[in-house]
């Protein structure tokens, strides 16, 4: 019975030995999210009687015996309570390692040894760290830059910029910088031309596991006090479980949230009630566009923003809305070409008194505008100098390294010979 048992166990050896020549096992990669727990697969053929050790490049992580014994260095302190294996796995032949909340230092090349009476079996874990994309937003700054942000985001991802219609030679300055976790925040401007463009900001992680998209459209619209009025909003293209909010905001003011509506539940809330509405059976199709009804030419002025929200998916409308009282509607009705939007009606003032107001306004105004002009462009110079200088410069953008750093092969290296 012995001879028999110390035979079998021979041969087990032998053909433990011979898989081990044979195929070397391939390394196994991991992609774990940060400050999320993460587990390093390790089997092995269990025992009874294995020491099971952990490494990260060179460096003793933990070590476990199955039978007590002789129990090689303690892990180091700072790892003891982020790092373990799970007993019942182990008389299994399960040895892998659990890391809770892992941080972007965690990365390396692992490496599980398990040291047994069958011989020693090493296996490899290459461990990445990936902090996904969680949101992109747009901003107009005053110099008329529109500027795409986002944060906490890990390794640094890739920025590109189109339009719609498409525009070639799109300027854009990208900075990234690392937070003191490691976390990259993006910050990327780029100059607008015509407020007819659509802006799109993708953002793509390194990894390829996501693509975040964000728009921006500017409008302008002239409505009529009293009159029912429709601002425009169209959802980009197969945006599919969309919730769309759209908010108001007078010159200098907080903005206030008028209305928003969720594809899933097809629920409107209205914080405007009778005074806005939505088109019910359109919104569902991805036309957004916001009634007006009964206009106020103080109350309702200002900027009305329109944003669909779907899956990696952003896109806002931006509308500069001027409400005109009657009177200015009656002093406009006189003025060639005046009036973009609103339509004329047939009451006409035609006393001389207003002509000559109307001819005093029209000369104040030219005057006014030709002044503003003259102080823009001599504005804009000064600016494009600026800009031409800020180009000059290198950019900001800061290369990632988030392959192993150069050292971590040359450890795994040595590691290697060190066992085997
Ligand atoms: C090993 O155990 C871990 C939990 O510790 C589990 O997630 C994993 O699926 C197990 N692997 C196998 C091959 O059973
Ligand atoms: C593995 O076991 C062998 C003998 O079986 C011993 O010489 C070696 O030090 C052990 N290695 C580790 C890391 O426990
Ligand atoms: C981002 O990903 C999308 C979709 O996978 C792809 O079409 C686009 O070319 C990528 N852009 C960059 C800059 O990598
Ligand atoms: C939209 O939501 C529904 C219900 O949650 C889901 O079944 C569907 O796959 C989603 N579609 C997309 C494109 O995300």
């Amino acid at each position: 019975m012995r001879m028999v048992k110390a035979l079998a166990q021979a041969f087990l050896r032998l053909l433990w030995i011979l898989t081990l020549a044979k195929c070397k096992i391939p390394d196994t990669h991991v992609t774990c999210l940060f400050s999320e727990d993460c587990v390093l697969p390790c089997s092995f053929k269990p025992s009874g009687n294995e020491i099971i050790s952990w490494y990260r490049q060179k460096v003793l992580l933990l070590s476990h015996s199955q039978q007590g014994g002789d129990q090689p260095d303690q892990p180091p302190k700072d790892h003891r309570t982020r790092m373990y294996l799970l007993q019942d796995q182990l008389s299994r032949g399960n040895a892998s390692l659990h890391l809770s909340q892992c941080g972007i230092k965690d990365r390396g090349r692992y490496s599980c040894l398990v040291n047994s009476t069958l011989g020693q079996q090493e296996s490899f874990v290459i461990m990445k760290v990936e902090a996904p994309i969680k949101m992109v937003t747009m901003e107009i700054s005053k110099n008329r830059e529109i500027q795409c942000l986002s944060k906490d985001i890990f390794p640094a991802p890739r920025v590109q910029w189109s339009t719609l219609p498409p525009k070639a030679n799109l300027r854009s300055t990208t900075h990234m910088a690392p937070n003191t976790e490691g976390l990259y925040s993006v910050q990327s401007k780029l100059r607008m031309f015509e407020n007819t463009l659509t802006y799109v900001c993708t953002i793509n992680s390194t990894y390829g596991s996501q693509s975040w998209k964000s728009s921006l459209q500017e409008g302008e619209l002239i409505g009529e006090a009293g009159r029912d009025l429709s601002i425009p909003c169209m959802a980009p293209q197969n945006l599919q479980n969309f919730s769309l909010t759209w908010t108001f905001t007078r010159t200098n003011d907080e903005s206030n949230v008028i209305l928003s509506y969720d594809s899933l539940t097809r629920r409107t809330s209205n914080l405007w009630e009778s005074r806005v509405g939505l088109e019910q059976d359109q919104v569902l199709m991805g036309d957004g566009s916001l009634l007006l009804h009964n206009p106020e030419s103080q109350e309702h002025t200002g900027t009305y923003t329109c944003t669909f929200s779907g899956f990696q998916n952003r896109h806002m409308v931006q509308t500069q809305v001027t409400i005109r009282s009657t009177l200015q509607r009656s002093l406009t009705e006189n003025m060639p070409n005046a009036g973009g939007q609103a339509e004329r009606t047939g009451k006409s003032h035609s006393k001389m008194w207003v002509i000559a107001v109307v001819v005093a306004v029209v000369a104040a105004v030219t005057t006014a505008l030709l002044l503003y002009r003259k102080q823009r462009a001599n504005q804009r110079q000064a600016n494009r100098t600026t800009v031409e200088d800020t180009e000059m410069q290198p950019m900001e953008t800061i290369k990632t390294s988030d392959d192993l750093p150069m050292d971590n092969c040359q450890l795994t290296a040595e590691h290697n010979n060190g066992h085997t």
